[in-house]
């Protein structure tokens, strides 16, 4: 629960008394002129679907530490270098410690402006002045307006500094990025609320004591919210990851039971991502089941399928369940690496390591054909993979050369070739 104090309505401005609103038919709006320039960093111009568009309004959220601060100042310096002016509130640190850290990102670009300050009017008439291409406030939770009588950082303050922000930016056709904090806790006067307020919002991801870092847009106004970012947390700022797949599975053992390669589309991109699963006898009268980097309804189904259909029994036994490396899969085409790596897993048979599985599996066992299936197996040849599991019905055309296809109709055919028993009563 959280106390939420009542503000003053906000008069309603309106710029002139005879600019009431008219209906127009469609086809006389004129079309809107896109401009989206490329950010300068390529992961995040994937994300975007090509870079920011001109005047729109993103919020870029993540857990604290997870490297916000670090990708802003990429971009704005980016932008700054190739001629653009950028603003950058700073609300969290004082100056002196953004230059600290764009010296260590390399460069300090003179038409890269900062402002440290937290109180919001005095913040947004800098902005009024300055009119940048980018404007920054990092963060929204800690500038606060003193007009407002809640307390910095509650949620009718957070709301309230963004919807003056927002007005900003669209009034003055600026870009806009609005940093926001996000706890691990659940949220708190955080990024959720300001959902619906801005265009696209972007969530950074990654566990801080690892150098991954994973951005995805939950929200994209001017595109798909499929595609992620894949970076490294380096020493000087955060770099594109060049072969995430290759990474993905680095650490994988060979001839582990449990664990599964499932190849599937984030966004346009193949990616490898092992999938690993855990079956004991439970301890507990209600069994465990805890799924991390994956669907735990789809986990679920599919035990239930393998329950159902071909006499496995989880009813009294634990299951654990993860993608490896922090990726989440929820596409169907991990499905059929999924039901594999539970059997191998309750079975204690492995699976030979150069097999990967793409399929969805239906509710009656059947294998379903998934998009993208070349580029998919492109990506696994590059990494030596020799064999895949697909199903019967894929066409030649999809099969890039370099490997070795086991067409197969359903769930116990596929768990057969693979080496598995296709259920214990069966
Ligand atoms: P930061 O961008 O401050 O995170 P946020 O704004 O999301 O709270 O990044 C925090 C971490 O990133 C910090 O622990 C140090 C690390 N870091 C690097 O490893 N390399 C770098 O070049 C920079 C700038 C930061
Ligand atoms: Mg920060």
């Amino acid at each position: 629960m959280m106390e939420e104090v009542e503000s003053r309505a906000t008069p309603v401005r309106r710029a002139a008394p005879n600019s009431a609103p008219t209906a127009v038919p469609l086809s006389e709006v004129g079309p809107a002129v896109e401009g989206r320039r490329p950010t300068g960093v390529g992961e995040l111009d994937r994300v975007l679907g090509g870079g920011f568009v001109a005047g729109s309004v993103s919020l870029l959220s993540g857990e604290p530490g997870v490297g916000k601060s670090t990708l802003i100042l990429q971009v704005l310096m980016a932008a700054a270098a190739s001629g653009r002016d950028v603003l950058l509130a700073t609300a969290e640190e004082s100056a002196e410690q953004v230059r600290l850290r764009a010296e260590r990102l390399g460069a300090l670009p003179p038409r890269l402006l900062v402002v440290a300050d937290t109180v919001l009017p005095d913040i947004l008439s800098v902005a009024r002045e300055v009119r940048p291409d980018i404007f920054v406030v990092d963060s929204i939770q800690t500038v606060y307006d003193p007009e407002l009588e809640s307390a910095p950082g509650s949620v009718s303050q957070v709301r309230e500094g963004a919807g003056q922000i927002v007005r900003l930016a669209k009034q003055e056709h600026m870009t806009t990025v609005l940093v926001g904090h996000v706890t691990k806790e659940g949220v708190v006067a955080g990024p959720r609320v300001l959902e619906h307020l801005v265009d696209t919002v972007l969530s950074f991801e990654g566990e801080t004591d690892h150098a991954l870092r994973l951005l995805r847009a939950t929200k994209n106004r001017f595109g798909s919210t499929g595609e992620i970012g894949i970076f490294e947390m380096a020493e000087a700022g955060l770099v594109a990851l060049a072969d995430p797949s290759g990474v993905f599975l680095a650490d994988r053992r060979a001839g582990a039971a449990d664990s599964v390669v499932a190849c599937v589309l984030a966004g346009h991109r193949p990616l490898l991502v092992e999938v690993q699963a855990l079956v004991t006898d439970s301890s507990t009268a209600i069994p465990r089941r805890s799924f991390s980097g994956l669907d735990g309804a789809r986990v679920g189904l599919l035990a239930g399928l393998l329950e159902k259909r071909l006499r496995f029994s989880f009813g009294k036994r634990d299951i654990y369940a993860q993608a490896a490396g922090g990726v989440r899969l929820t596409e169907p085409g991990s499905d059929l690496a999924i039901a594999l790596a539970l059997v191998s897993a309750e079975t204690e048979i492995p699976i030979t390591s150069t097999l990967v599985a793409v399929a969805e599996v239906g509710l009656a066992g059947e294998l379903r054909r998934v998009s993208g299936l070349r580029r998919r197996l492109s990506e696994a040849v590059r990494l030596g993979f020799s064999h895949a599991i697909v199903p019967s019905t894929v066409e030649d055309s999809e099969i890039p050369p370099g490997v070795e296809l086991l067409r197969m109709p359903d769930l116990a055919s596929a768990l057969r070739v693979s080496g598995l028993p296709a259920g214990t009563g069966a």
